[in-house]
C-alpha cells in the first residue's frame, strides 16, 4: 500500500507515521510527502528519512482572485497527477493548511484522512484549542476522520478525549492534545492499511 502525506507546517504527526512506518508497525511505503509551503519543517523531516519531498505552489494558481474555484482544482490536479505517479492508495493531511477541492475529494473518496485537534463536530476550523479554552468544556480531544468536502467534517475513524485543566495554557492544551494525535493517527492509518475500515455512510465501522 502506497501512502503520500500532505503538510503545510511543522510535521510531527508526519513524523509519528514515518516512525510507524519504519519501525514495521504500519505495514506500508510513505511514497511521497506534499507540501503546499516551501520552508515547511515537515519537508526537513522527510528527507531526513529518505522520503521524497516535494513542494508545490499555491501562489501559482492563486494569484488570479476571479478564478479561485477553477485555480484550486488545478492546484489540486497537479498534487493529484504525482499521486497517480505513485499508485497512491491512501492521502494523510496532517497539518495541511488548505482545503480540498471536491474535485479532489470525490477522485479519493474514503481515501483522504485528516486529524483535527478537537472532538468534532466541537471545534471546526482553525485555532481548535483555543476554542475549547474559550468554551469552558472540561473535556476536548482529538478526532481523525475521512476528509469530505465540508472542513473538518467527513466520517470520524478514532477519537480520544483530553482533559482540560483550570490553569491550561493554549500552548500546554495543545500539547496535551498533540499527544493523543500522535497515538490515534498511527492507529487510525494502521486499521486503513489492514483494511480494516469500512464506511456505512457517516459511521465507520473498524473490523476485528
Ligand atoms: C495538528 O494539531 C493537527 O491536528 C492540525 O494541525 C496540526 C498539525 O501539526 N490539523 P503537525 O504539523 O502535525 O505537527
Amino acid at each position: 500500500m502506497n501512502i503520500a502525506v500532505l503538510v503545510s507546517g511543522r510535521g510531527t504527526n508526519l513524523q509519528a507515521i514515518i516512525d510507524a512506518v519504519e519501525s514495521g508497525y504500519i505495514k506500508a511505503n510513505i511514497s511521497v510527502v506534499i507540501s503546499s509551503q516551501k520552508d515547511a519543517l515537515a519537508i526537513q523531516r522527510t528527507r531526513e528519512h529518505g522520503i521524497e519531498a516535494i513542494f508545490i505552489d499555491p501562489q501559482d494558481f492563486w494569484k488570479d482572485k476571479e478564478h479561485k474555484e477553477e485555480k484550486r482544482v488545478e492546484y489540486d490536479k497537479k498534487i493529484i497527477a504525482e499521486l497517480e505517479k505513485r499508485n497512491v492508495d491512501l492521502v494523510i493531511l496532517a497539518g495541511y493548511m488548505l482545503m480540498l477541492s471536491p474535485y479532489f475529494v470525490e477522485k479519493y473518496k474514503n481515501k483522504i484522512m485528516n486529524i483535527h485537534p478537537a472532538l468534532l463536530p466541537s471545534f471546526p476550523g482553525v485555532n481548535a484549542q483555543k476554542q475549547a479554552l474559550d468554551h469552558g468544556v472540561k473535556y476536548t480531544g482529538a478526532t481523525v476522520h475521512f476528509v469530505d468536502s465540508k472542513m473538518d467534517h467527513g466520517p470520524i475513524i478514532i477519537q480520544d478525549i483530553v482533559p482540560v485543566y483550570d490553569d491550561d495554557t493554549e500552548e500546554t492544551l495543545s500539547n496535551r492534545i498533540l499527544e493523543k494525535e500522535h497515538k490515534i493517527y498511527v492507529e487510525a492509518v494502521k486499521l486503513f492499511v489492514e483494511g480494516k475500515l469500512r464506511v456505512e455512510g457517516r459511521r465507520v465501522k473498524i473490523l476485528k
